[in-house]
């Protein structure tokens, strides 16, 4: 079996939706300081082109909340696999994600960080796969591209870890 990776969304789509998402983040946030807080691993390209499309001032932080094993689907098992090194009390927190799938996640990061009183807290996706959602009630304020069931590499997603470092998403298929 060979793995075969189809474009989904170009360098250059994602570049122009990134603009775009930034435009509207900095125009949202206007008067504010955002808070980021990447989602390691698949979130750090997203993170780091869309921050520098952001005009308002910004802070980061990261944290790693893994959900997936090596395979294709998600496990549903969910670890603190590295926490915030800043408190977000008073903070107006946006979080940067990859993609939003299943929604475990995002739902048991998201709970955790409210629990730690942010002035405010909302989510950034630069995927969003509404027919893998398994939890329900996510709300997602900025979605870059709202993608069908299939299994997305690239641009920071992975599979088995690879495939993170290409310039563009695209759809990974097995073949003989
Ligand atoms: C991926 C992705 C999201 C999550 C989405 O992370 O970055 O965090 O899965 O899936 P869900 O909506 O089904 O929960 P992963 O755990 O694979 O870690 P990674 O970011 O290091 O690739």
């Amino acid at each position: 079996m060979s793995e075969h990776v189809r474009v989904l969304f170009s360098e250059e789509q994602v570049r122009e939706r990134i603009a775009e998402m930034g435009q509207q983040i900095s125009r949202d946030y206007e008067g504010k300081q955002i808070h980021v807080i990447c989602a390691l691993k698949g979130g750090v390209m997203f993170m780091c082109d869309l921050a520098k499309c952001i005009t308002v001032p910004l802070t980061m932080d990261f944290m790693s909340v893994s959900s997936y094993g090596s395979g294709t689907t998600s496990s549903g098992i969910v670890k603190i696999v590295k926490d915030l090194d800043e408190s977000i009390e008073g903070k107006d927190v946006l979080v940067v994600e990859d993609i939003v799938d299943t929604g475990r996640t995002l739902s048991h990061l998201l709970g955790m960080l409210q629990q730690r009183n942010p002035k405010s807290l909302q989510l950034c996706t630069l995927l969003d796969k509404p027919s893998g959602r398994v939890v329900e009630g996510i709300e997602v304020a900025y979605s870059g591209f709202v993608i069908p069931d299939c299994f997305v590499v690239g641009y920071g997603l992975d599979y088995d870890q690879r495939y993170r470092n290409l310039p563009f998403v695209g759809i990974l298929s097995f073949e003989d």
